[in-house]
């Protein structure tokens, strides 16, 4: 075992409020295809399990129990391959993985009087303490936040082949490109690049449907003068880089330029801000102030920026958090500080990602702003928003689709490293 992980393991079991529990961290199992096909969803294991294990391993259990101390708790259960997964699979045992599964059931009967907390994916027929794993999963996912030194060796490599990623696209954005034939281009430089798989399906947006905040890429083709978004990401061995670029096929419309720079700036001045003890939520507001503030100046919303912001008016054209924790998947540990909910501070209330920033901690820094009609053109927004937006003008652009700039953020113990600043951003 890797000493990066048996140091993890021992710090994870310190940080977890335990007493005399029992914890399994399962791998869970392969997802079959609906139809009788002998084929099975890519196998992925479970999040808390891959974190204390670093194996891809259908059926594996890892074992804690907290009388025997952080260092010498654990145990690893791997289940003994099948002679039909020789056959058909190639499967090989798991070396130096752990004990045989089988060996789990007489390890819990040991332990039979004592509280199961179950983590991972639950094992089928397994009873176990529901308030206590519920507890114990927010410790887990808490300490899971800062990444540590082998962590951010592998998203420093994700980060490389990402950005090799986005440098092979570039000759390919042009009108007349569809979004599948991008989307296409990109992927294979992440897997020449290294990449193990692709961190999230990847978006390609042209014109309108840039604008589309998850966009599946389609057979539309750019047409000249309209936006390319493309969000996508590299995973090394599970860990994943989440980037957005925005670009114009041909030249730039004086408008779009604008759109652009004031995304960029607020991007920018938002990634200045994040540096150990800022709370998330303080940087997300300002940025909100400074895309309404670039949007006012584009005569596009009208008013004080602070105040349409406080009245939620930013949401219009920037509707979802700034961010959100990315590593070990795409939205890693993201989620509240321990004990918090959601705010009820009317602009604030769509932050999934509420807690201050720790050293340690990787970001995505994403502010966007886009046309979306189902959100412009509802007559509710219309009217209660009618003094804050320049309708003509907003009426004249609901084709022109949206920009959105994403980076990942280290924070360091005295500022921030940018892990994805090789991928140029201008337009
Ligand atoms: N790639 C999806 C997101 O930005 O969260
Ligand atoms: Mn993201
Ligand atoms: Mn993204």
């Amino acid at each position: 075992m890797l000493e990066s992980l048996a140091a993890r393991r021992a710090r994870v079991a310190r940080a977890l409020p335990l007493d005399r529990e029992v914890v399994l961290f399962a791998a869970g199992r392969p997802v079959p295809l609906p139809e009788n096909t002998d084929q099975v969803y890519p196998f992925h294991a479970h999040t808390e399990y891959y974190y204390l294990a670093g194996l891809e391993c259908p059926g594996a259990v890892l074992a804690y129990d907290p009388l025997e101390g952080p260092e010498r708790g654990w145990k690893s259960f791997v289940p003994e391959v099948t002679e039909d997964e020789r056959i058909w699979e190639g499967r090989q045992p798991w070396p130096g993985a752990g004990a045989p599964l089988s060996a789990l059931e007489p390890w819990l009967v040991l332990r039979g009087n004592r509280p199961l907390v179950m983590l991972g994916q639950p094992l089928a027929g397994l009873p176990y303490d529901v308030g206590r794993t519920a507890a114990i999963r927010e410790a887990l996912l808490h300490a899971r936040r800062p990444k540590d030194a082998e962590e951010t060796r592998l998203l420093r490599r994700a980060a490389a082949t990402t950005a090799s990623g986005y440098a092979a696209i570039l000759q390919h954005i042009q009108p007349g490109a569809t979004e599948r034939a991008l989307e296409i281009e990109l992927e294979a430089a992440f897997f020449r690049g290294g990449a193990t798989a692709t961190g999230y399906h990847t978006i390609v947006g042209t014109g309108p449907n840039s604008a589309v905040l998850h966009f599946p890429p389609s057979a539309r083709a750019a047409r000249r003068g309209e936006f390319v978004l493309i969000d996508a990401g590299a995973q090394v061995d599970r860990y994943v880089c989440d980037v957005t670029r925005t670009y114009v096929a041909g030249e730039p419309s004086a408008f779009q330029r604008d759109l652009h720079q004031v995304v960029l700036t607020a991007e920018e001045r938002a990634i200045a801000r994040c540096r150990p003890g800022v709370e998330w939520r303080d940087v997300h507001r300002a940025a909100a102030v400074d895309l309404v503030s670039g949007l006012v100046a584009m005569g596009v919303m009208r008013g004080d920026p602070e105040s349409l912001v406080a009245r939620t008016a930013h949401m219009l054209f920037f509707p979802h958090g700034l961010g959100h924790l990315v590593g070990l998947g795409v939205r890693d540990a993201s989620g509240m500080a321990p004990g918090r909910t959601r705010s009820t501070e009317p602009a604030l209330r769509n932050l999934r990602t509420d807690l201050p920033l720790e050293a340690g901690y990787v970001i995505t820094v994403e502010p966007g702003l886009y046309f979306i009609p189902p959100l412009l053109c509802d007559p509710a927004r219309r009217e209660k928003f009618r003094d804050a937006v320049n309708w003509e003008l907003v009426d004249r652009h609901l084709e022109t689709g949206g920009v959105r700039i994403e980076d990942n953020v280290l924070i360091t113990a005295d500022g921030h490293e940018v892990l994805t600043a090789a991928i140029p951003k201008t337009l």
